[in-house]
Order: C-alpha cells, then structure tokens, then sequence
C-alpha cells in the first residue's frame, strides 16, 4: 500500500513533525489541559473508523464500570494510594502519562485508549516499566500508509503501526515488580509459529474489512477497505467462535455408560486461549442430555493460566494478579495450532438421547459479581435408543 501525492505533501508533513513540540506548548499547560483531541473530532472526517473504535474495548478500558469499581477497591486498600492508582490507570488510560490527570477527571482520560494516542506513538522501548512509550501528541498521526493526501492533519508512516506487535505489547505484556509476567500476550505470541509466518496482532485483531477512511471518500479510499477498530478478543463470541474448534471424535457405549473421545484445537489465535489475564479460563465439559434439555452428570476440564502470591494461593482479582503475583503456577492453556484431545467417561441415564460437548469462555475480571460464561461452541452425537 505505497502510493500517494508526491513528494511536497511529504515534505510538509516532516516539516510540520520536525515542529510539533512533545508537550503541550505554553498557554496549554496546566490542569485540564491535553495536548491530545477527542476521538469525536477525528470521527468527523473517519466516521466509520469512529463508529468501530466506539464499539472496542480500547474505548471502554477507563469508563467500564467493572474498571472504576476495581480501581476504586484497588485505591481504597493500598498503603500508596498513588503509587497503586498510577500502577492501573497508565494502560487504562494512557493519555495520562502525559496529562498527570491520575483522578481521570478529563473527558480525555476517560476515552481510554483513544485514537490520538495510539496514531500519536513514536516508538516502544519494552525495557521501560510503565511508561515504554516515545509520545509525541501534535498535528502528525502516524499510520500504515507512505504518504497521504491530508487535509486536517499531517502524517507520518510508522511501520509501528502497519505491522509491529510492539504497539500492542506495550500494554498486553507487562512484568510486575516480583518479576512475575501478569499479561504475557506478546511472549506467547512470540513462542508460537505467528511471528515466523509474519502475523503480527494487527493482521487478526484489525484485519480489513470494506469501508471509508474517510467520510465521503476520495484519497486512499479507491483501496475502498479499513481496518477494522473494534478489535476484539474474548469478549467476543465470534472471534472466539473463530479461533477454536471442537469436535467429538468418537462415542463408545458400554452398559450405562459411554467412553467419549473430544478434540479442541486452537485453529487461529496467535496465542494459547484464553489469553489475556488470568482471570480468564476456558471449560470444556461433557455430559449426557435428557429428553427434557436438561444435561446430566455435567464433568469439566478448565485450561487456565494461573498466578499465586508469595503464600502459593491462586490469585482470584485482577487487581490481585498485578500487585501480589509471586510466582506462575500450573498453566495448561491451549497452545496456538495444538490439538488437545480429551476423553470423559460420561454415565448415560436410561432416556438419555444425546452426549453433549460444550466448550465454554469464563471471565471473573469484573469485580462486582458472578465470573461471566459464554458459550463458544457445542458438540453433539445423538445416541440411539436401545
Ligand atoms: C500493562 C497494562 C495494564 C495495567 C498496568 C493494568 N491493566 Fe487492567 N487490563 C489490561 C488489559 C490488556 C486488559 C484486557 C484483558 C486481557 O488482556 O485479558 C485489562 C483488563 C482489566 C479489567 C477487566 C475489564 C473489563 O471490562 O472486563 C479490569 C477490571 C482491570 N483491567 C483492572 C485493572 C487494575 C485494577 C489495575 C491495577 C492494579 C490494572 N487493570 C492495571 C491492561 C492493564
Ligand atoms: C478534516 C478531516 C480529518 C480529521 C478531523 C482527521 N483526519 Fe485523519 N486523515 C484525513 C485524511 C483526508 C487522511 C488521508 C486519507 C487518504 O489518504 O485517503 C487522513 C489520514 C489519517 C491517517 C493515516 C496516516 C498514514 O500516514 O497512514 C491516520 C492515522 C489519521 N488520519 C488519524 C487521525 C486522527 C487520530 C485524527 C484525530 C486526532 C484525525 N485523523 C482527524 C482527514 C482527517
Ligand atoms: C490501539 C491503537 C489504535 C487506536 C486506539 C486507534 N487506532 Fe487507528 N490504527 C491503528 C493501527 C495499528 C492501524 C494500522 C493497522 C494496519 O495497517 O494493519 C490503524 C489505522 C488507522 C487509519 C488508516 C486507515 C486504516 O484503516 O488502516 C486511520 C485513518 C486510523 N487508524 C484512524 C483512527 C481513528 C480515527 C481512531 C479513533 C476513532 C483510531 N484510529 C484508533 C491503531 C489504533
Ligand atoms: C495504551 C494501552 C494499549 C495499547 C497500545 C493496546 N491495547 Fe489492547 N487493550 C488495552 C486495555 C486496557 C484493554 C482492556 C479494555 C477493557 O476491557 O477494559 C485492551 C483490550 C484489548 C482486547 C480485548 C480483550 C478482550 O478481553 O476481549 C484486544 C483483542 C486488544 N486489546 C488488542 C490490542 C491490539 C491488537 C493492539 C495493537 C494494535 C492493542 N490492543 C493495543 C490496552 C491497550
Ligand atoms: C492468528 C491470529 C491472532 C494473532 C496473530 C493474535 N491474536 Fe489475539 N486473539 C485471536 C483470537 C482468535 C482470539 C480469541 C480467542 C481467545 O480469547 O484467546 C484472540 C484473543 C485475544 C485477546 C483476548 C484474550 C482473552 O482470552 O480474553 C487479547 C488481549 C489478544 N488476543 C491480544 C493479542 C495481541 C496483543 C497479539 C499480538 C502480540 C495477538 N492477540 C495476536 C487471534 C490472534
């Protein structure tokens, strides 16, 4: 995707860079500034880019209320109250590493990880614990494309951007200061066959899908395709729906039971699933139906990640797991590409009429209730009456 304007357009774009300041400039400081813009001003020209960015989780990371309230008990508990508020809100809301606003009183903060950050990333350095970013909030927006023909902004092309999994490492891969990796996305996706393939993230996470760049059209828009911003993960059921597969291989009866012989294959996440923190596991269970739709003898095996504090208790809270992870304990997740297969010894009840497979996603990182279930996929083998 090199083509554009020629090269005055270029030149004023370096111009402009070479004169955008780091900070915010004079008369701009002090509270309630930012030099950065509001998501709604950039969805005045990218209207549909806008729209999908709104529906991500990047947009809800510090407006969720399953966020405030972790937040908040995370604040309320600690002897630093500082020191733990600055530890959760720099990913959440990284503009603030900027703008100091650690209270998230500015509309701004509150965007989470909002347009003008990201397109506003110079570099990342990982060794950087809690701040691994180059930032240079200003009129250059950096993206996947050579040149463009801008009216509103300059830009800057940033391979950062178009095809490095640095970008997102930045904040989905994090060592605490026990030296335990509490969001280890990056490594994983390091250790699997992706990066040799050349998959970074974006290639799934944003993959393109027909739209405008920009409203009304024109420029870069005869490649009439965007990249997708709601990017998901697995609080979607069709992107979990995409990246597994489940299958039962075979069913054998024996008296008043049936040996049952199942596969669930990782077919396309760039990391074991779940992935994410370890406040995610994945239930696969096998059971055998009634003619009322009722499952019985229910039996489950959970594939997670699992942290433990210095005393070797599994952590349960995400606040938990960054603060108090120690050390790594039993982590039997579904590797990218790999095929598990498992067999349940499933007691078949007279009327039984199936043996039902399901593959379940449970998320307990919200702290005000029950962990959250969804239903990824379900395998059936009807069995005969005898
Ligand atoms: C290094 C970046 C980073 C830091 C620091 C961080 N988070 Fe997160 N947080 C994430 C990411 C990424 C997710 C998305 C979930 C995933 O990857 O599994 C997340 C998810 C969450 C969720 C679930 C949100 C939801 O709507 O379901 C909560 C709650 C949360 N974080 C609270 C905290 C708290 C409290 C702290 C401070 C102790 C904190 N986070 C520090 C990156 C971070
Ligand atoms: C006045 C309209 C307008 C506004 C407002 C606007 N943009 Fe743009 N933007 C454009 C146009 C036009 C292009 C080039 C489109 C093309 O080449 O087809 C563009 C291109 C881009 C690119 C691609 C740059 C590259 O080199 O790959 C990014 C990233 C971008 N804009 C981000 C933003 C962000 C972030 C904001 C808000 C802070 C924003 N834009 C606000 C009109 C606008
Ligand atoms: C998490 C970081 C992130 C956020 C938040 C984000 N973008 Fe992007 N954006 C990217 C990346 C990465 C690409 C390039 C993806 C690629 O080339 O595979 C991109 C591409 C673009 C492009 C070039 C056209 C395209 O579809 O590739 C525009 C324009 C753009 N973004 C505007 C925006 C606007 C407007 C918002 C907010 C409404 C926004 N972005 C939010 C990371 C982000
Ligand atoms: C500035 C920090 C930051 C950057 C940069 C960032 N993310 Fe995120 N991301 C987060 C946080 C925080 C969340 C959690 C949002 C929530 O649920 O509250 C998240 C959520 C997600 C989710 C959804 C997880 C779920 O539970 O469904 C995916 C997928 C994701 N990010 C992928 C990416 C990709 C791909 C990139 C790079 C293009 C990226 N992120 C860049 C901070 C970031
Ligand atoms: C080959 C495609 C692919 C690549 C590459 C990939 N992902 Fe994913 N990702 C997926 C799929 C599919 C899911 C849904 C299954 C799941 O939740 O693990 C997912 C889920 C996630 C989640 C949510 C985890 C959870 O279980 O809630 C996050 C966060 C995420 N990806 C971030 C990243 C980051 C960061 C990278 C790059 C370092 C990346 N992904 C690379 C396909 C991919």
């Amino acid at each position: 995707m090199r083509h554009g304007p020629g090269p005055r357009v270029v030149l004023a774009a370096i111009l402009l860079w070479a004169g955008v300041p780091v900070l915010a400039g004079p008369g701009s400081a002090g509270a309630g500034a930012s030099p950065y813009e509001p998501a709604k001003s950039c969805g005045r020209c990218h209207d549909a880019i806008f729209k999908s960015w709104s529906e991500s989780p990047h947009s809800r990371s510090a407006a969720s209320p399953a966020y405030f309230e972790a937040l908040r008990r995370t604040v309320e508990t600690a002897t630093d109250k500082d020191g733990a508020r600055r530890a959760c809100v720099w990913c959440h809301a990284p503009t603030t590493l900027i703008t100091g606003d650690l209270e998230l009183q500015q509309p701004i903060s509150r965007e989470g990880v909002t347009c003008d950050f990201c397109h506003t990333v110079v570099d990342v350095d990982m060794e950087k614990a809690e701040h691994p970013f180059v930032l240079e909030p200003g009129r250059v927006k950096r993206g996947p494309f050579e040149y463009s023909r801008i009216t509103g902004h300059a830009s800057a092309y940033s391979f950062l951007h178009r095809a490095s999994p640095l970008l997102c490492a930045s904040c989905h891969e994090f060592t605490n200061a026990n030296g335990v990796v509490v969001l280890s996305t990056y490594s994983d996706w390091k250790e699997g066959p992706y990066p040799a393939r050349g998959v970074p993230c974006q290639d799934c996470h944003m993959a393109p899908v027909p739209g405008s760049m920009v409203k009304g059209g024109g420029g870069k828009d005869a490649l009439r395709v965007i990249n997708l911003h709601r990017v998901v993960g697995g609080s979607a059921q069709s992107q979990l729906k995409r990246g597994l597969d489940l299958t039962i291989e075979s069913v054998r009866r024996s008296g008043g039971s049936a040996e049952v012989s199942v596969v669930v294959a990782n077919v396309a996440a760039g990391h074991p699933v779940p992935g994410g923190l370890a406040t995610k596991s994945l239930i696969l269970s096998a059971g055998a139906e009634m003619p009322d739709g009722r499952v019985e003898h229910r039996q489950e095996r959970v594939y997670r990640r699992e942290l433990k504090d210095a005393g070797g208790r599994v952590l349960g809270t995400v606040s938990d797991l960054f603060l108090r992870a120690a050390s790594v304990g039993r982590d039997n997740r579904i590797r990218p590409k790999e095929s598990r297969r498992e067999r349940f010894g499933v007691p078949v009840p007279q009327g039984a009429r199936a043996v039902v497979v399901r593959l379940e996603y449970r998320d307990s990182s919200d702290p005000r209730g029950e962990p959250r279930t969804t239903l990824i996929t379900e395998a059936r083998h009807n069995l005969s009456t005898p």
